[in-house]
């Protein structure tokens, strides 16, 4: 028989200006590994599947809800006009959050690292304890500017007292508050209605719940979990490199876990979520974003730049190959300085070269197009060759128009293919011609001016210009 879990109210605090950034942007709103501080907050709490997620919002509040408007359906922002401290943010959401026997998680939106793992053994130290009040607290070198963690005799928690408020032994204690609780929701709404303000700031503390509720003869503890640097907030720019960082090698870490080769881990730039496969090997300065999945046995070369592409097996992307929303099949290799844009399906075994931009085109297998070309709206068959300089002019200036080439088509080099345009099976362009009209299946297409050649042309040429100087020659001795 399992016992059902009390259900979950989440509480993110969001609402302090962030000074210290000084930054036209809300603090919440920097990015760290390409998503907002705030969103890596959401996604944790929305991994504990609450019931109400409240965002309390106040400085830049406009700003927040235009950028974050994708939460909108499973957020509840809450408004807190003036910031008069945590204890007031959390009050501002008691409408939102309050029911009988609801656990309120409360979380900070300036806190990038924080783990899924961490959040739920933090509730499940919570559950098993009887504690109407769980703090998450944890021991750092340097704890200074933090609230210190105090307890009794016995161990057990007395109460928080915020940096500027402590005496000096107080300050010697190294166990911090992080700022993550877990409180019973009736209890904590009643509480902080006897929270006041008369301290160094002014301002309206949450930990000053912890000894109000213990008045009431409630239970309450701090549990020490996870490592220190998840909890590591973000106030000003150093600290926001300074998680970025963090955050880089804990991705490092997982990839080479996983059987992946960073060639330098620290220039290896890869988003959360991103997958690759077994001895795949990332070389210095690469970006692998968004939806991208890596296959096995790849290598991706120096400087190559990636979102939302997906790669088979077996696929080499040579140094400066730019990519986004392309998919490569197994054996194919890309680059150097190659361009591939949304849509680009490249099929196995494929080549493309250097200056070589594709866009929403299909390559069938074993197909080339080794240098300095543009392809765009093409579907083309198995086994072609795209000479170099070979251009779909596929936009007329309203319409994009496709070209449609067959198997086994050779497009000599500098051909501009006016699109719509069809090059059957075996097809034959010459170079430099412009196609505009069908070709059919084994034919040649020659669009071009026909050469003609001048027989002995050089000597007349040259002749002609002795003639001239020995004129301009006489007439000067004259
Ligand atoms: C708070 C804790 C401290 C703890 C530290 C951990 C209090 C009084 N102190 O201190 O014990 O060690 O976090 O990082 O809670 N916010 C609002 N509205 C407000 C005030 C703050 O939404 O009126 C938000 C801020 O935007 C921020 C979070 O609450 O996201 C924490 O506020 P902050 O001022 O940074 O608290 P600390 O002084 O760091
Ligand atoms: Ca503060």
């Amino acid at each position: 028989m399992t016992v059902a879990r009390p259900g979950l109210a989440c509480v993110v605090m969001a609402a302090g200006k962030g000074v210290r950034m000084r930054s036209a942007v809300p603090k919440v709103l920097h990015e760290v590994q390409g998503r907002p501080m705030l969103e890596w907050v959401l996604m944790r709490a929305r991994a504990l599947e609450p019931e109400r997620i409240a965002v309390v919002i106040g400085a830049g509040a406009d700003a927040i809800r235009d950028r974050m408007s994708e939460w909108d359906d499973e957020v509840d922002w809450v408004m807190q006009e003036e910031q008069l401290g945590t204890g007031h943010a959390v009050a501002q959401t008691r409408s939102v959050c309050e029911a009988e026997g609801r656990q309120v998680l409360i979380l900070s939106g300036d806190v990038p690292l924080l783990t899924e793992d961490t959040l739920r053994a933090f509730r499940d130290a919570h559950e098993a304890s009887e504690a109407c009040l769980s703090l998450l607290g944890t021991t750092v070198d340097d704890p200074t500017g933090y609230g210190r963690v105090l307890r009794d005799a016995e161990n057990r928690l007395l109460r928080v007292v915020e940096h500027r408020d402590a005496n000096e032994a107080e300050r010697a204690v190294k166990e911090i508050n992080t700022g993550i609780y877990l409180v019973d929701a009736t209890s904590l709404y009643r509480a902080l209605d006897g929270v006041g303000n008369e301290n160094d700031q002014g301002e309206y503390y949450l930990p000053d719940v912890v000894p109000i509720l213990q008045g009431e003869g409630a239970s309450t503890q701090a549990v020490v979990l996870g490592q220190a640097e998840e909890f590591l907030g973000v106030n000003d720019r150093q600290q926001l490199a300074r998680v970025a960082e963090l955050m880089r090698e804990r991705t490092a870490r997982s990839l080479m876990a996983g059987g992946v080769t960073l060639q330098d881990p620290r220039t290896t730039y890869v988003d959360e979520g991103v997958e690759v496969g077994r001895d795949t090997v990332l070389e210095p300065n690469v970006v692998l974003s968004g939806q991208t999945r890596v296959g096995a046995c790849c290598v991706i070369g120096f400087g190559s730049v990636l979102r939302d592409v997906i790669l088979a097996d077996g696929v080499t992307l040579a140094p400066y190959t730019v990519a986004e929303g392309a998919s490569v099949e197994s054996g194919a290799s890309v680059g150097p300085f190659s361009r591939l844009r949304t849509g680009a399906q490249l099929g196995p075994n494929t080549r493309v070269g250097n200056f070589v931009e594709i866009k929403k085109s299909r390559l069938g297998e074993g197909s080339k197009a080794s240098h300095l070309a543009y392809i765009g709206d093409a579907t083309i068959g198995a086994g072609c060759n795209i000479g170099a300089g070979t251009i779909t002019c596929n936009y007329d200036g309203i319409n994009k128009n496709p070209t449609v080439l067959g198997d086994e088509v050779f497009i000599g080099s500098n051909a501009t293919l006016v699109a719509p345009c069809t090059v059957g099976d075996r097809g034959y362009v010459a170079a430099g011609s412009t196609v505009n009209m069908e070709v059919p299946g084994g034919a040649l297409a020659i669009g071009r001016a026909r050469q003609v050649n001048k027989e002995g042309y050089r000597d007349r040429l040259e002749a002609r210009f002795q003639r001239l100087k020995d004129g301009k020659d006489k007439e000067k001795s004259r």
